[in-house]
């Protein structure tokens, strides 16, 4: 892949994507694209345009102009903000989708497309839940990651497309804000626990959630993109995973580096019902076998890792926090 459109490019992953891709393969040939306006970092390294994923003729012309020949799909509506508007979310997720495919099969682009653990529901085995299994999500969101999955296996049985993704787990990151996601607590805690040195978390103390720390989830992506297709039997939708939490371990493991650090909870029982439809852990054999998928990221070297880099974002000196 020598020239890459990313959709979705200024929201949570796209904004340490798109750093990443450009770094790789040179800062022009990553074209970054979002109905938002970049962050000036973003802004400044590297082309960027103005684009509706839903709007296919604008995204075939941005696929044409930029002579694109990949394109990493991260436009999506996440799950808790498609529970407030179920047609919204299913618009964005199915009609972007279907529109890269379309656009990726009539311009030969490869396509990188995130599926997640929300395509997983009721009846999924939940500790782990196996590669292959039964998914019977019950979120909006999930029903378009699930329907996404064999969209993307469609073409490229169909039609060849070179399609492949990834079952992200819950994200962890500093650089750009989470987008509604039921697994955002996890990224507000340690701006709370920086700030106020308490946090109130809308998931219960034990919810057990698959999640992952940014730079892993990045490396991932595009390991997965650079890895041998003769190799990939499953190509879409592979389960990774580098991290079991509860808001009560995260909370400990804070805890460690910031004493006094206290967490309470204020349970929202739309998030809670999310969560507590999906698997508690993922089996990621598959992607280790086909692609050689190995986390870096443990809970304690990505705890220190965020509060190291928050800090510096706060504004707040190497010690804020700490003997509070
Ligand atoms: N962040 C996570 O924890 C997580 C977990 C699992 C899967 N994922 C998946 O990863 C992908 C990226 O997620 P993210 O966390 O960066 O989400 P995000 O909400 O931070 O970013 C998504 C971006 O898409 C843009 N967007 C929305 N509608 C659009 C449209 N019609 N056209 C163009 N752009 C539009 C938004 O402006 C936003 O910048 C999504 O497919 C998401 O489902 C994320």
């Amino acid at each position: 892949m020598k020239r890459i459109l990313v959709t979705g490019a200024a929201g949570q992953v796209g904004a340490e994507l798109v750093p990443a891709l450009r770094a790789v393969y040179g800062a022009d040939a990553v074209l970054g694209s979002d109905l938002r306006e970049p962050s000036p970092e973003l802004d400044k390294a590297g082309p960027w345009t103005r684009l509706d994923c839903t709007d296919g003729a604008a995204l075939a012309e941005a696929v044409r102009k930029h002579r694109a020949d990949g394109i990493y799909h991260l436009a999506a509506i996440l799950s808790a903000t498609a529970e407030t508007d179920p047609p919204k979310a299913y618009r964005v997720n199915m009609g972007g989708l279907f529109n890269v495919l379309e656009v990726a099969r009539e311009a030969r682009c490869t396509v990188f497309t995130p599926s997640s653990i929300a395509a997983f529901g009721k009846g999924t085995p939940a500790d782990p839940a196996p590669q292959d299994t039964l998914q019977r999500p019950s979120t909006m969101y999930g029903v378009t990651k699930v329907a996404g999955e064999i969209l993307c296996d469609y073409y490229h049985t169909r039609y060849g497309v070179d399609t492949r993704g990834l079952r992200y787990p819950g994200l962890i990151s500093y650089v750009a804000p989470p987008g509604g996601g039921t697994t955002d607590y996890a990224v507000q805690i340690f701006y709370d626990a920086l700030e106020t040195n308490r946090y109130s978390c809308f998931l219960s103390a034990d919810t057990q959630l698959d999640m992952m720390y940014m730079p892993d989830a990045i490396r991932a992506s595009m390991e997965l993109m650079e890895a041998d297709a003769g190799r990939l039997e499953h190509r879409n939708a592979f389960n990774v995973t580098a991290l079991q939490l509860t808001p009560a371990r995260l909370a400990d493991a804070l805890r460690a580096e910031l004493p006094g650090f206290e967490i309470g909870y204020h349970v929202d029982p739309i998030r809670q019902r999310i969560a507590d439809s999906w698997p508690r852990r993922l089996d990621d054999s598959a992607a280790r076998e086909e692609w050689g998928w190995r986390p870096e990221y443990d809970l304690d070297s990505m705890t220190t890792d965020m509060l190291k880099h928050l800090r510096v974002k706060l504004g707040l000196s190497a010690e804020a926090g700490i003997g509070r």
